[in-house]
């Protein structure tokens, strides 16, 4: 331990950060060990550069060319193409060729519930967690192609844990646990806007999930891009956790993807409204991007073409699909995604041991978003869906997006 607190220490002189070993010596051994980890773990080097960042506009306030994007839409592709896709997409997975990744690094605190969002029962009769109603999807559609389909969990040192405790518990929903792999994303401190990093107690740093873009970095440093190798899979769907009626092993949609000759693809819908909080499709400088709802101008979310549709309508759903080759260009020199930045509010610990409580935000916390990654692809597949049977997400606890309205689309569709 003497040993690890030299390091650490060091460490947090040479970037300016000694108060968060300010009250080492009154932790008990345990915590002692736990914060020097905390501190060994982090990229202070890359926490200097964000916070130096911080206060810098978006890639797309700096007015990059905005352009609408193409799409198909499935509701006018026709039964015999779709027929067509479908068998394609069963063939590569009958051919061992997809894999399915879930992102389940976040919390269901917005739900007010305590554990991983994954583990969450909005309220169907069958009682059905989050995780279960994806693992079932994955059973009927591994049955039906006569080979199991390899699923990839991604986690986060908060809830890493009690993830794989809850498959334990439910017996991997009766999934063959040899094809279930878990992975846990990075971690990143906040910093409060003094540029400290921020002590939520005495003896623990507030730190959050780098976001799901960490998704690449994660995958590649755990291993599983090279199990993915490995296996010869080809495709890798990414879908999130949160979504009822994420349709994560969808062979028309593979088939789409595949036969459109493109590195990346991905399904949308029509927004809702125009400020639905979702992320739209667009062509940024004449690629695949996405601009998150929280930095979309209102002119854009209401611009609508000549038939009064939206001209940039096509909500992203985290439904998306990768070529594995997408894990190539994401290596070697890439620096790895840009990180966004919020403000948040959140509890820390002062000079004197205190912890404050603020009424204001006080902190900022950086993430990478998955969809970053598209603009390294010259065109992206896009399949428009019906919302009704592809999108019913549980974000909040009450309103809009919330058990209640997902429960009801849940239980509304045709395709369960
Ligand atoms: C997200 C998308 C938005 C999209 C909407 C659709 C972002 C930034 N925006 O918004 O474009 O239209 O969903 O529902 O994602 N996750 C991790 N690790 C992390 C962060 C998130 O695994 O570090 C997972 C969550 O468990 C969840 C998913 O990513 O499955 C979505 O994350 P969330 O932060 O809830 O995104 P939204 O703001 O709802």
């Amino acid at each position: 331990m003497e040993k690890n607190y030299e390091k650490a220490y060091a460490l947090t002189k040479k970037y300016g950060q000694e108060h968060l070993l300010s009250f080492y010596d009154e932790l008990n051994d345990d915590v002692k060990a736990a914060l020097l980890e905390q501190i060994l773990n982090i990229d202070f080097e890359l926490s200097c550069e964000l916070y130096k960042n911080a206060g810098q506009a978006s890639d797309i306030s700096e007015g990059g060319k905005v352009e609408p994007i193409g799409y198909k839409d499935k509701a006018l592709l026709g039964e015999d193409v779709l027929k067509v896709y479908a068998e394609k997409g069963n063939a590569l997975m009958s051919d061992g060729r997809f894999a399915a990744v879930t992102m389940a690094g976040g919390q269901g605190t917005r739900l007010g519930h305590n554990g991983p969002k994954g583990t969450y029962d909005i309220g169907l009769p069958s009682h059905e967690s989050l995780f279960a109603i994806q693992c079932r999807r994955l059973k009927t559609q591994s049955e039906k192609c006569g080979k199991t389909i390899p699923w990839y969990i991604m986690t986060s040192r908060e809830n890493d844990a009690a993830t794989k405790a809850f498959f334990e518990e439910h017996d991997y929903f009766g999934y063959d646990r040899d094809y279930i792999k878990f992975f846990v994303q990075s971690m990143l401190p906040m910093i409060d806007f003094d540029g400290k990093i921020v002590l939520e107690s005495k003896g623990k740093i507030k730190e959050g999930a780098d976001g799901h873009g960490g998704l690449f970095s994660a995958m590649i440093k755990n291993g599983i891009y090279d199990d993915m190798k490995a296996k010869g899979i080809k495709w890798i769907f990414v879908g999130g956790i949160d979504n009822v009626l994420l349709k994560l092993c969808d062979p028309a949609f593979l088939g789409f993807v595949d036969e459109s000759g493109c590195g990346i693809g991905a399904k949308s819908l029509v927004k809702r409204d125009a400020r639905e909080k979702v992320g739209v499709f667009c062509l940024m400088d004449g690629k695949p991007y996405v601009i998150e709802y929280t930095e979309v101008s209102d002119e854009m979310a209401e611009a609508r073409d000549e038939n009064g549709e939206f001209l940039y309508g096509d909500a992203h759903i985290l439904c998306n699909m990768f070529n594995i080759s997408a894990f190539e260009k994401m290596t070697g020199d890439f620096g790895g995604l840009p990180y966004h930045t919020a403000i948040k509010k959140t509890n820390f610990v002062n000079g004197d041991g205190e912890i404050v409580v603020p009424d204001k935000p006080n902190a900022y916390k950086f993430e990478a978003f998955i969809f970053d990654a598209f603009k390294y692809f010259d065109s992206m597949a896009i399949l428009r869906v019906e919302r009704s049977e592809e999108f019913a997400p549980v974000k909040n606890k009450d309103g809009e997006d919330s058990p209640a309205t997902a429960r009801e689309l849940f239980m509304n569709a045709v395709d369960k």
